[in-house]
């Protein structure tokens, strides 16, 4: 059974079909990237596996429930950050974590420490006592994956979970999530429109545009496919090119192809040849300066959608 499963699921809002005809299946302990622009139809899809809003046709299952008529079912296995996250603003950091930890059922002595376990784990621990109402976004980003780590729920559905966070705690909370996905084997499914984020922590992506799923697969598989086996480009600068250097480096099995640029070579390969290529250099008598490696990902992959989208 698939911890999420969509059929021909449709939401319209009047003429716009925000999702269209998605079919999702997501398998206990991934980390599901939801990939796409502004307006994809992300957060829509977020709103009906959680219940919070119908669809126009079609069904979403959470963990074999009906998001739209068992909603609680799905409510009582699901933690969600949404897109504005929302706590009591009169209350500190801390009461909203114990408030949290209290609906799940924890004694007060067991809420209280776990909710200073948790501010502590994602970044709060001087902000335990004050006023949510004071937090920055980011603050309140941090607060919701704490709060989703005490509830500890089987799958977590996150809508950009790195908004209004700086780029040092966007990659703190990214692998926060990871951490707390793997210890617990908690699915995690997180949207996002920036590719490097959910390359850093998914293992599945789905890439959606117009409301329709354009791709969907393993991370390393749809890097693969999309571009046609092309995994890594290495930039390396040379004192001098020769053509014998060039012919050289073609030769090493692995090379897709070699362009010229003024200042050096763009090696694309299907694997990492920084040796190799090291090597053959010397071998043929040329002089490295600087050897630059770059894989190719998503952001190709996300890219060339985009542009064909
Ligand atoms: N309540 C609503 N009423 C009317 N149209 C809506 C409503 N909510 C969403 N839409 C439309 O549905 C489409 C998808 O919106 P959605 O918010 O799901 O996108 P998203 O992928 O989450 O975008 P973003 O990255 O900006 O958060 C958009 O065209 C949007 O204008
Ligand atoms: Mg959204």
């Amino acid at each position: 059974m698939f911890i999420v499963e969509t059929k021909d699921l449709t939401k319209k809002y009047g003429r716009i079909t925000a999702v269209d005809g998605l079919n999702l299946r997501i398998e206990e302990g991934d980390i599901f990237g939801f990939l796409g622009p502004n307006g994809a139809g992300k957060t829509t899809t977020i709103l009906m596996l959680l219940g919070l809003t119908e669809p126009t046709s079609g069904s979403a299952y959470v963990a074999g429930h009906n998001a739209t008529r068992e909603p609680l079912e799905v409510k009582s296995i699901t933690g969600y950050i949404p897109e504005k996250v929302g706590f009591y603003e009169d209350l500190t950091a801390a009461q909203n974590l114990v408030y949290t930890a209290r609906l799940n059922g924890l004694s007060d002595g067991l809420a209280n420490k776990r909710a200073a376990e948790a501010l502590d784990i994602v970044g709060l621990p001087r902000a335990a006592e004050r006023n949510v109402s004071e937090f920055s976004r980011g603050m309140k980003q941090r607060l919701a994956v704490a709060d989703i780590l005490i509830k500890q729920p089987k799958i977590a559905i996150m809508d950009e979970p790195t908004s209004g966070i700086d780029p040092e705690g966007i990659v703190q909370v990214l692998d926060l999530i990871a951490k707390i996905a793997k210890e617990t084997n908690m699915t995690i499914v997180m949207s996002s429109h920036q590719l490097y984020q959910v390359q850093r922590i998914c293992n599945r992506v789905g890439i959606l545009m117009d409301g329709r799923l354009v791709a969907e697969g393993l991370l390393e598989e749809l890097s693969r496919e999309a571009m046609g086996g092309v995994q890594f480009r290495i930039e390396i600068k040379l004192t001098e090119i020769t053509q014998a250097i060039v012919e050289a480096i073609k030769q090493i099995s692995g090379v897709l192809s070699v362009e010229q640029s003024p200042s050096g070579l763009t090696i694309n390969c299907s694997e990492d040849l920084r040796p190799q290529i090291a090597k053959k250099i010397v071998d043929t008598g040329g002089l490295m300066v600087e050897m630059k490696i770059q894989s190719y990902a998503l952001e190709d992959i996300y890219l060339k959608y985009f542009r064909e989208g």
